[in-house]
């Protein structure tokens, strides 16, 4: 008898390259991939807990399925991921949904394989949330789906410890792969015909400062040493590491896309402080100056947040004058969301909703106008964008140039893992409507 998964994933690309890992563990056990929720055998939630509304949106999904699991008790429901990982959340769940059969952390996701061995063997729920960070090189046992992109961890955790931030209490403290294992990787999957790695790390600056081996920017270099056509991408820069070495090393290999994600929070000093993030609101404009005198076409998206504690009229002015000076391409716009046991979640002065919505749609705004300027610029311009799906609803494939722009455009054939050129013809908001230029036509 065939045995089906279906996974939920909430939350961060690292999030959807752990769900990766966990098909990669289901199958393993047997088990293939389901078309829903109704037929399968197993069900994973791989949750995120950063905002309350991804945690909100969890529990949810979970209790929707109490019907499904009455009618079919034999179906196994398994919920893991950063929301489990809180203190006291493991607890929480099982009393809101006993229906659940198996809960685990982030940190023993690898083992998830022999915690369905358990509880198929017995009668009693499977809770099991270590505190303990597990190992680190865990990579090998992903099943992709992103082709012709390949989501690669470099390190896991936080050590950072902003002040609103869930994270490095749920993902515990950095640990960076060994550099030797991930070029391994990165190679293989070029072999296999992946054409974009994109590398993952909460704070991908301070990769390897547990290690001896080597630095960020030096793994770059050793990664770019491949000399065929493939993309590299990396996130999350935090920008108090984001150095000089790195923005050459950007320069110097033409493999490394010209698109930046360098987070920036707020544009008040004050707001910073108070966010623990260690720089200022110049130091960051001057690390984007510095970007753009090395990598002059290089595009910078950021994630912007309103609302933080004590956050007045006049600091959220200086977010919007940074958000102009530093031209963000696009940005990722968030209302602060108060997470128990952070340093915020103590903090006086909690902004009341009405003037943090007030302020996010203000934000939104311009961030839109930006980005809408920035695609009229690209008016009858060639593109190269490499061709990652096809939208069977529009008849059209789909695909990013390498400042992340989406393209879309008619094709006989199938394109996608192509590099091919595109002209666009007009913009619809943030996308690019494009026509296949002639030399890319088989
Ligand atoms: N490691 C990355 C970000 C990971 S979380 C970095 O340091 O930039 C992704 C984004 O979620 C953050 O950049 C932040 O803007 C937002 N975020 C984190 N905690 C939040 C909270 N409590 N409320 C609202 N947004 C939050
Ligand atoms: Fe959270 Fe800050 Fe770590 Fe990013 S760097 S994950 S925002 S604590
Ligand atoms: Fe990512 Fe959410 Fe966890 S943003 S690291 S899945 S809390």
């Amino acid at each position: 008898m065939e045995k089906y998964y279906w996974i939920t994933t909430y939350g961060c690309q690292m999030n959807v390259h752990e769900s990766e890992k966990i098909a990669g563990i289901l199958r393993a056990r047997g088990y293939k991939q389901g078309k829903s929720e109704e037929e399968a055998d197993i069900v994973v939630f791989n949750t995120c807990c950063i905002r309350e509304n991804a945690e909100n949106h969890a529990y949810g999904n979970i209790g929707a399925l109490k019907k499904l699991k009455k009618s079919r008790p034999s179906m196994l429901i398994a919920v893991g991921g950063c929301m489990t990982q809180q203190a006291g959340a493991a607890e929480k769940l099982r009393k809101k949904f006993p229906f659940v059969d198996i809960v685990f952390g982030t940190h023993n996701l690898p083992v998830l394989g022999e915690l369905i061995d358990k509880k198929l063997a017995g009668k009693k729920a499977v809770v099991d949330v270590w505190e303990k960070e597990g190992e680190a090189d865990t990579e090998d046992i992903s099943y992709r789906t992103s082709y012709p992109n390949a989501w690669v961890n470099i390190m896991y955790g936080c050590n950072n410890f902003c002040s609103y931030c869930i994270v490095p209490y749920v993902r515990g403290r950095e640990r960076s792969r060994e550099s030797g294992a991930i070029v391994k990787e990165v190679n293989a999957l070029l072999d296999q015909g992946y054409k974009e790695i994109t590398l993952l790390g909460q704070n991908v600056n301070s990769y390897g400062n547990d290690r001896e081996d080597c630095t960020f920017w030096q793994l770059l270099n050793k990664i770019c040493e491949r000399k065929e056509k493939f993309r590299l991408r990396f996130m999350t820069s935090n920008p108090k590491d984001f150095g000089e070495d790195l923005v050459r090393t950007i320069a110097d290999n033409e493999q490394i896309c010209h698109l930046v994600h360098l987070p920036v929070q707020a544009g008040s000093d004050r707001i910073l402080k108070l966010m623990n993030r260690k720089y200022t609101a110049k130091e960051y404009l001057e690390k984007v100056e510095m970007l753009r005198k090395y990598v002059p076409d290089c595009q910078l998206t950021t994630d912007i947040m309103v609302g933080f504690p004590t956050e007045t009229e006049e600091d959220f002015q200086a977010t919007l004058s940074l958000v102009k000076e530093a031209r963000f391409s696009t940005a990722f716009t968030f209302v602060y969301s108060r997470r128990s046991g952070t340093v915020a979640a103590g903090m006086d002065g909690q902004i009341p909703e009405e003037v943090q919505k007030d302020r996010i749609m203000r934000l939104v705004e311009l961030v839109n106008a930006q980005t809408r300027e920035l695609s009229a610029a690209y008016r009858g311009k060639t593109i190269e964008v490499l061709c990652e799906d096809y939208d069977a609803k529009r008849g059209l494939y789909l695909g990013r140039d390498e400042y992340g722009r989406m393209g879309y455009f008619k094709s006989e054939t199938n394109k996608v893992g192509d590099f091919v050129k595109l002209k666009v013809s007009g913009t619809s908001g943030v996308s690019l409507d494009c026509e296949l230029c002639e030399d890319t036509k088989e």
